[in-house]
């Protein structure tokens, strides 16, 4: 098994065993969150006006996003690596897709989706392995098509590790995370900071990104 494999194995095994209380707490977390939303309408927005098409959550988690992107009209499906994960995901929306898989080996054709979420799903990849996850992400995208990346930000510092609840997480700064996506062949459309409410501890980022 290489590092990555076992990487992903952890991963998996870390979201699996928590995944019934995150879906607890988490269920309702845009409620509260109009910029959060405002993202995510944005991003549904631009692949609506591109002309529509399939759009895949990558790390769905137990689905509430997807199900909240297929409100905002999107022809959506979620994929997470975890299979618990997963299991409630379909208990939760039954009429919603989720499938079992890793984002950096997507069982989809080149050029297949018009849209991709990654909602703090990229935030757990070592910095190392993430230019292979944003070629997938290219991979996968048509021309034209949509990259909306929810991640925690690092205020001044570089890319940092954090212990993050489930499993250890990286901060990023937004500047260096649009680099690596525009060396993936991506272009910047814009980026959302958001400062943490009482309840969190650091900064959020959300970055949008178009192919050519
Ligand atoms: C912090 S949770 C976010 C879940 C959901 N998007 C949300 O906002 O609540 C991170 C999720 O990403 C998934 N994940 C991490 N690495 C992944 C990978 N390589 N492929 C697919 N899913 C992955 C985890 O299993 C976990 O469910």
């Amino acid at each position: 098994m290489t590092e990555a494999d076992s990487h992903l194995r952890a991963t998996a095994d870390a979201y699996d065993a928590v995944a019934a209380l995150y879906s607890e707490l988490f269920r309702d977390a845009l409620d509260d969150q109009p910029l959060d939303r405002a993202s995510l309408a944005v991003f549904a927005e631009l692949v609506r006006n591109a002309g529509g098409g399939r759009v895949a959550e990558l790390g769905c988690g137990p689905g509430h996003v997807t199900a909240h992107l297929q409100n905002l009209g999107l022809d959506v499906f979620g994929t997470d690596l975890s299979p618990v994960m997963i299991d409630l995901a379909r208990k939760a929306y039954p009429g919603l897709r989720f499938d079992v898989g890793s984002m950096d080996a997507l069982d989809l054709a080149d050029g297949e989706l018009a849209g991709i979420v990654s909602w703090y799903s990229v935030i757990h990849t070592p910095p190392q392995e993430l230019p292979r996850y944003f070629s997938e992400f290219r991979r996968v995208l048509a021309p034209g098509g949509h990259l909306l990346l929810a991640f925690f930000e690092s205020e001044g510092d570089p890319v940092t590790v954090f212990d993050h609840k489930v499993t250890p997480a990286y901060r990023w700064p937004v500047g260096d995370l649009a680099a690596l996506a525009r060396r993936a062949g991506f272009t910047e459309v814009g980026r959302v900071l958001r400062e943490p409410h009482e309840t969190e501890r650091f900064r959020h980022g959300r970055l949008l990104m178009r192919t050519q």
